[in-house]
């Protein structure tokens, strides 16, 4: 039986917090070491589901990994892959997508089942797919198959406009680019810094990019990659479930040696909600003494707008608010599956749409609740932090694609939180 999280909430928190290496850098860093002659090192990796799983592709495809403690190593594989990769760890994430283009590299063909993850309405991958077709890619389908083949002389270079600025797509577009014959520009790109940190990565390791980070996205094809050492950016999502927690149970937070620019538009809508959110030597403070107020309507967008992953989670620690806040997705359809969860503790919310509206002022009570999904799982343990008694979340599977130990992440601001056994 799967463990289930337990919080004992109600009491305000203080304490700091270090944030881990970004998971939504990581997964597609994991993916692009294949694209590399040389051993990858990335720095500061946390224990996640989802690495795990990107572990098991790797090696499926020849690399050997290596994770002494916190940084993971990738060796090239020896001989060239055979390109099938295994059902398991592709259905179990979204992030299997990321290993088309550099199967297609290192293979010259690819076969897969639909990438999984969670369940936050349709996902489709037609961007990833026309971009590669741009550059010479043939599709098919098998048996429930997707099989992919790159032309007999690689890739090359295209000139490739998006549909609609998928951080996916732009990130495996890049991964194409750099190793295709010629020049490709990628137009209506994603700004996501996670593409930025790619682009870094792949930068070091001898890839010729210019634009990353904005929509226009210019890259010269190179022959070889080397391998390379990369810090990825910090988890900017779990800087937000942090800053949340504070926000919902009160208390004072520091994010150590992190920016407000990490927190982004979060960090303003906290603001408007009654907290205090200051820049200073150490990091970033998030502090909340008095009641918190109701924000109004907030959009999700594609960066630098609010990001669509910490909207659960910033709307959980609004739920006592006084007054109406709201969050609308503009991104995903079903991102409020949370919602459920939220009411059965009390709180005074209702889906419309694509949107989580909340009415308060609610008092939170303690509940048992089930993660629908990640970021809806990780909002489910904020609300709990704080409800008054102890709240169990089960689907705590959801929450380890994303949070190496969420409650103690929680135990250092002083919460009580941990993990048992259902029943026990
Ligand atoms: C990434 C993040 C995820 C985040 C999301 C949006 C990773 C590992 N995951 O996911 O945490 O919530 O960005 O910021 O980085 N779409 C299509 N066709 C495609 C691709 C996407 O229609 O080929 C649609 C999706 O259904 C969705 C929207 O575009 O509605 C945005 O998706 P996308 O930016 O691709 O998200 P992911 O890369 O899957």
């Amino acid at each position: 039986m799967e463990e289930m999280l337990w919080v004992e909430g109600g009491r305000p928190l203080t304490g700091e917090v270090t944030l881990p290496a970004a998971k939504n850098s990581v997964l597609p860093l994991l993916a692009a070491a294949l694209l590399c002659g040389g051993p990858v090192t990335l720095r500061g990796v946390p224990r996640l589901a989802d690495v795990e799983q990107s572990i098991l592709l790797l090696r499926a495809l020849g690399c050997a990994v290596h994770w002494p403690g916190r940084d993971l190593v990738v060796q090239p594989p020896s001989a060239r892959p055979d390109g099938t990769l295994p059902e398991g760890p592709v259905r179990a994430m979204r992030s299997s997508v990321f290993y088309l283009a550099p199967v297609l590299h290192a293979a010259g063909r690819v076969s897969m089942p639909m990438p999984g993850g969670c369940d936050l309405g349709p996902r489709p991958i037609d961007i990833h797919l026309d971009g590669l077709v741009r550059m010479g890619a043939t599709v098919c389908w098998q048996q429930n198959s997707l099989c992919l083949a790159s032309p007999p002389a690689g890739l090359r270079g295209a000139d490739i406009t998006l549909r609609l600025p998928s951080v996916g797509a732009t990130e495996t577009l890049l991964m194409a680019a750099v190793k295709a014959h010629g020049a490709t520009v990628l137009r209506g790109a994603a700004c996501e810094p996670e593409i930025v940190d790619l682009a870094r990565f792949l930068q070091a390791c001898g890839a010729r990019i210019t634009g990353a980070g904005s929509p226009v996205v210019w890259v010269q094809g190179v022959p070889q990659l080397s391998g390379a050492d990369h810090a990825p950016i910090p988890d900017r999502i779990v800087a937000a479930t942090a800053a949340a927690a504070v926000a919902g149970a009160g208390g004072q937070l520091l994010l150590r040696g992190c920016e407000e620019d990490q927190l982004g538009p979060v960090a303003q809508v906290l603001r408007n909600a009654g907290c205090e959110v200051a820049s200073g030597p150490d990091g970033l403070t998030v502090a909340r003494g008095g009641p918190l107020r109701g924000v109004g309507r907030v959009y999700t967008g594609g960066y630098p707008a609010f990001a669509t992953d910490a909207a659960p989670v910033v709307a959980a620690g609004l739920l006592t608010a006084g007054g109406a806040s709201a969050f609308e997705d503009t991104i995903f359809e079903n991102r409020f599956s949370c919602a459920e969860g939220f009411a059965a503790m009390g709180a005074k919310v209702q889906r419309r749409g694509r949107a989580l509206e909340i009415l308060g002022p609610a008092q939170l009570h303690g509940a048992q609740v089930a993660a629908p999904d990640l970021r809806g799982g990780a909002a489910l343990a904020v609300a709990a932090l704080a409800a008054q008694g102890q709240s169990r979340v089960a689907g705590l599977g959801h929450i380890r694609r994303g949070y190496e130990d969420i409650a103690a992440l929680f135990c250092a601001l002083g919460a009580k939180a941990g993990y048992c056994q259902p029943g026990g």
